[in-house]
């Protein structure tokens, strides 16, 4: 279908399958690029290579090394992967584009919501600055960066919370030892966690995509503010199960490294100011919606 191509960057991961088949199922053709080519994905050397594949209407870049990945020791090599993984894949996309003459019409650029300095009373949406602190702020800083791309290519840059879905995520990494009953508030449970369900942040990447007056920065998180806490009594009762076994915040910070641990013990308040006024409408806009479609063991 002529000027339907929707390119992804990382799309045959947890969030980039289920925005596969949105896409698809809005008529959209989907190519991803990944480092594992095939029939529906180019290499990131061919897309320097050879550009952007003509007649791509949209860009996205869900690409990125698992930070949360438990097999891996958080060494000095395993953090730079987790940097490249992202900055050099979206300067990749955006050098892409900057190049092409058949332009995309929009860049969406998933990051995190880590552009955020962690706290309990500071109050973020879109227009908060970011401070550059720690490593993940840091991160943000040269990852939305390397997103630049000129007008008329609209860039849209969601700063996503923490994704709700059966199949990947948290959610995925949690659900045997809540359904065994050892679940419980991680840290003081006091933290925020900014969420967002999986299906509601691949509308609000077609809503970037086929709104023309979206633009900037949008903080892909639904609008309840919940701590850890709240998310832990909304999952265990979802999944009929008590979950009273808390996990010390020192036991994170040893397992994980400290560095690595701030992203469970420690949270943001973070809305979606922005995302409203555009009149996204959300699917789940409570955690407790969000957790009854995600708790299930198979
Ligand atoms: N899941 C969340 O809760 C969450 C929250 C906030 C932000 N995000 C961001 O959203 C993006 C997608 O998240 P996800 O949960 O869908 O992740 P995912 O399931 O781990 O998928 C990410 C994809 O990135 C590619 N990738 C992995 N390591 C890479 C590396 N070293 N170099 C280049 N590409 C690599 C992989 O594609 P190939 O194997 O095909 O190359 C993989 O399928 C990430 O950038 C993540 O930081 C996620």
């Amino acid at each position: 279908m002529a000027g339907r191509n929707v390119l992804v960057g990382g799309g045959t991961g947890f969030i980039g399958k289920r925005l596969g088949e949105l896409l698809r199922k809005s008529n959209y053709n989907v190519l991803n690029v990944s480092r594992m080519p095939n029939v529906t994905s180019i290499s990131w050397t061919s897309l320097e290579q050879s550009g952007l594949p003509r007649g791509s209407v949209a860009v996205v870049n869900l690409a990125g090394q698992q930070t949360m990945d438990f097999t891996k020791s958080w060494t000095p090599g395993f953090k730079q992967n987790v940097i490249n993984s992202r900055v050099f894949t979206t300067k990749a996309l955006a050098t892409a584009i900057q190049k092409a003459n058949d332009k995309p019409k929009v860049f969406v650029v998933i990051t995190g919501v880590g552009a955020y300095e962690p706290s309990e009373t500071n109050r973020y949406d879109e227009s908060s600055p970011t401070t550059g602190k720690d490593f993940f702020s840091r991160l943000l800083i040269d990852w939305e960066n390397a997103a630049r791309v000129d007008p008329p290519v609209r860039l849209v840059i969601i700063r996503s919370g923490v994704v709700l879905g059966r199949e990947g995520g948290m959610i995925k990494n949690m659900i045997v030892p809540f359904f065994f009953g050892l679940g419980g508030p991680l840290g003081s449970g006091q933290q925020y966690l900014p969420w967002i369900h999986v299906e509601d942040l691949t509308s609000l990447i077609l809503f970037a995509i086929e709104n023309e007056n979206v633009k900037g920065v949008l903080n892909g998180v639904a609008p309840q503010v919940i701590t850890n806490a709240d998310f832990t009594k909304s999952f265990a009762r979802a999944m009929s199960r008590p979950a009273f076994i808390p996990v010390p915040e020192f036991a994170l910070n040893y397992l994980l490294h400290e560095e690595r641990a701030m992203l469970m013990t420690k949270g943001q308040h973070v809305t979606p100011t922005r995302v409203l006024e555009y009149g996204f409408k959300y699917k789940y806009d409570n955690i407790d919606a969000a957790c009854k479609e995600c708790a299930h063991l198979l």
